[in-house]
């Protein structure tokens, strides 16, 4: 399965011994393509929240890969994620971003199709097939398999992929960062206001392993600490419990994920972020003395950035949010962005946080402009010719021993690509492994 343009298999373009990682995996098409296969296809990806959709009827317009889903409730309160395309003659089934309906109506010809993707309506039925058409054959097409993982929606198209917490490993303790209340409590996260959708003309890696755990690049965010654009509307960009933690980056390679995140050394006082807006921080003062109640030294370990492979990223610290990259080519990315709130914040809460997330994150939000300029040009300078012929350097850290911090995964304090380099072990093993049976040893 070698990329004809590049005549060489995917394991001889990640020269992880060496750090070294060819620039073709970023501008290749043929590599892009073998992408869509060997990961898109296969691997457990993150299509919504079931916030989006609270009613049975509630439907949102998701992509896995390159392919339009539909994210959907039905009259039983079953939550399906089906292929958006017809069977008929494969026009896109439901072109609105989300709603509430009870039949999805195909635009062309008319054929309808309950929310449980059950076809119930044949124009014609009688007079054009004669009756002799057999339905039940003739429904939306289903995900494999469906996880809900404390309200975040994941799918996959392979019934042979490991299930999904499986799949997650002990990424979970990383990932509940993310999706547990401020105080504590598990999961008790919604999805507030719309999805951020924009475009970016670099490869989705780029963005999978940024937040996979590139601590090095803090320089490309300095004029943002500069402006001020802090939680409550000046100051440092982010909230302020890091200045007495370790900051933690963590690979799992056999799965592909990365995380970083803060461990305090010891308990240490609430730390004053929303001092402009009193009741906003009287309700995160709050969160924080219930969570230390909770977790106990639990309550030491914050989350801060992570991948979940190949494709979702988050942030787990206010403005706490979910992206996911889609493919869109070797040199186009569709990033989608999810903003998570507490479910019972008071109204207050959430229209600080709120605008707190744009001001960060998305197209608009400067944090993420700074990520995204670096990304684009990165991508414009290396497709020539010339320039492809020189890999990328993924050697900081290597081969340096890894203290042990009681931590699950591959850690370190110090700055390195050991997150992305575990990144690219998996993206290699995936590329070249016919099944998720030859991968399991590897897991
Ligand atoms: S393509 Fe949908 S009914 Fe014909
Ligand atoms: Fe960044």
């Amino acid at each position: 399965m070698a990329p004809h343009l590049t005549g060489r298999s995917v394991q001889h373009l990640v020269e992880l011994e060496h750090g070294r990682i060819s620039r073709e995996i970023f501008v290749n098409e043929a590599i892009y393509q073998q992408e869509q296969e060997q990961i898109f296809a296969r691997t457990w990806l993150l299509v919504g929240h079931e916030s989006q959709i609270p009613q049975p009827g509630d439907y949102f317009v998701s992509c896995m890969g390159e392919e339009s889903v539909i994210l959907t409730r039905d009259r039983r309160d079953h939550i399906h994620v089906f292929l958006n395309t017809c069977r008929h003659r494969g026009m896109k089934v439901c072109r609105y971003d989300e709603g509430n309906t009870t039949v999805f109506t195909c635009p062309y010809h008319g054929w309808g199709y309950a929310t449980d993707g059950q076809l119930v309506g044949v124009p014609y039925y009688k007079e054009a097939y004669h009756e002799a058409l057999d339905r039940l054959q003739w429904g939306l097409i289903e995900v494999a398999q469906l996880a809900n993982y404390k309200g975040t929606i994941w799918a996959t198209w392979d019934a042979a992929a490991p299930p999904f917490l499986d799949y997650l490993g002990e990424m979970k303790l990383y990932l509940d960062t993310l999706l547990d209340c401020r105080d504590g409590r598990e999961g008790g996260s919604e999805v507030i206001g719309g999805v951020q959708k924009w475009c970016m003309p670099c490869n989705w890696k780029f963005a999978a392993e940024n937040f996979a755990g590139d601590a090095y690049h803090n320089i490309s965010h300095r004029s943002v600490d500069l402006v001020g654009i802090g939680p409550s509307g000046r100051g440092r960009r982010d909230t302020d419990e890091r200045s007495s933690a370790r900051r933690l980056a963590t690979s799992f390679p056999a799965l592909g994920h990365g995380a970083v995140s803060f461990l305090q050394i010891e308990d240490v006082p609430y730390s004053p972020s929303y001092r402009d807006t009193p009741e906003v921080e009287a309700y995160f003062k709050h969160c924080y003395e219930e969570r230390q109640r909770c977790l106990g030294a639990g309550a030491r370990l914050l989350g801060l950035v992570g991948t979940v492979f190949p494709s979702m990223s988050y942030l787990a610290r206010q403005p706490r949010s979910i992206a996911v990259w889609h493919p869109r080519g070797a040199l186009q990315t569709e990033a989608w962005r999810w903003f998570l709130v507490d479910r019972d914040a008071p109204q207050e809460v959430k229209d600080v946080l709120r605008h707190y997330a744009m001001r960060y994150s998305g197209p608009g939000g400067l944090t993420e402009q700074d990520d995204m300029e670096n990304w684009n040009y990165a991508s414009a300078a290396s497709k020539g010719v010339i320039a492809r012929r020189y890999a990328y350097n993924y050697e900081m850290g290597l081969g340096l021993p890894y203290p042990d911090y009681g931590l699950p995964g591959v850690t370190t304090e110090r700055i390195a690509e050991q997150n992305q380099r575990g990144f690219y072990q998996r993206w290699a093993e995936l590329m070249e492994a016919p099944s998720w049976e030859a991968l399991a040893s590897k897991m």
